[in-house]
């Protein structure tokens, strides 16, 4: 069974440590990608062009943290996924609850984000998860709908493109807090995401990640949830022997 690991460095990392880290790393990273494991890196803009010439022959594949909602033109400080495209980019997380929550960013600009994504062949990671309001009021499968529902229009959009979207389940109160939801929780969230894309985007067959204080140990659980095809890891994919603690923890508990 494929298993996604993708490392969202967010802004841990500087351009220094990004780049020195895939030097570093480069042969160890590549040792335990295959085609059961996929590997995909994200960086910050800056370090994009140097992380991806250093593992351009390396079967580790480059994601970007976020894109620009717009085409080419008058945006200062944002990028354009044409930009990302020429960089090496084949991935691209949006709608990290970061983003959402410091820059307000709106599921009508994710949407659009998508839309830009699509038109130049990247792929885009959607982060999806309710805060812990959302948890109280039980109104978590509705804030997942809403999130969603940009994405369905963008994929009604660009059928013809056959990208298989990846969407990354984070509830927000797991990121960056050792907490995890049980198992249980995770398994009905997952079930509902499957029969959402039965129903909405019958097509395309997304691939679900989970997202938030995933660590070596409570990997193992998390792999036992159906449906769930690999994982958004934060803080522990900046540390190598981490990272790589975890993907060998995975793959292990698949055996
Ligand atoms: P974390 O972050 O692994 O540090 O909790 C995950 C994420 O925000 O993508």
């Amino acid at each position: 069974m494929q298993k996604l690991f993708v490392a969202n460095w967010k802004m841990y990392m500087n351009f220094k440590s990004s780049t020195s880290y895939c030097i570093e790393n480069v042969v160890a990273l590549n040792a335990l990608a295959n085609k059961n494991t996929t590997i995909i890196i994200c960086p910050s803009f800056i370090a994009l062009g140097p992380v991806a010439s250093t593992l351009k022959t390396s079967l580790i594949a480059i994601g970007a943290q976020d894109c620009s909602a717009f085409d080419n033109g008058p945006y200062t400080s944002q990028v354009a996924a044409q930009s990302l495209a020429e960089v090496g980019c084949s991935y691209c997380i949006v709608g990290h609850s970061e983003q959402r929550a410091y820059y307000g960013e709106t599921n009508e600009a994710i949407a659009e984000k998508i839309k830009q994504l699509l038109r130049h062949n990247i792929t885009p990671i959607m982060c999806i998860g309710e805060t812990d309001t959302d948890c109280i009021l039980s109104r978590t499968y509705t804030a997942l709908e809403q999130q969603l529902n940009g994405l369905f229009l963008a994929l009604t959009l660009y059928k013809q493109k056959n990208i298989t979207p990846i969407i990354a389940y984070e509830p927000v109160w797991a990121i960056g807090t050792g907490t995890i939801p049980q198992k249980e929780y995770l398994e009905n969230i997952f079930d509902w995401l499957h029969k959402k894309f039965l129903e909405k985007a019958p097509c395309c067959k997304p691939i679900f990640l989970y997202g938030g204080s995933v660590n070596k140990d409570n990997i193992i659980l998390l792999n036992e949830i159906d449906h769930l095809n690999g994982f958004l890891i934060g803080k522990k994919s900046t540390n190598f022997i981490e990272f790589q603690a975890i993907i060998n923890s995975c793959n292990r508990s698949i055996l």
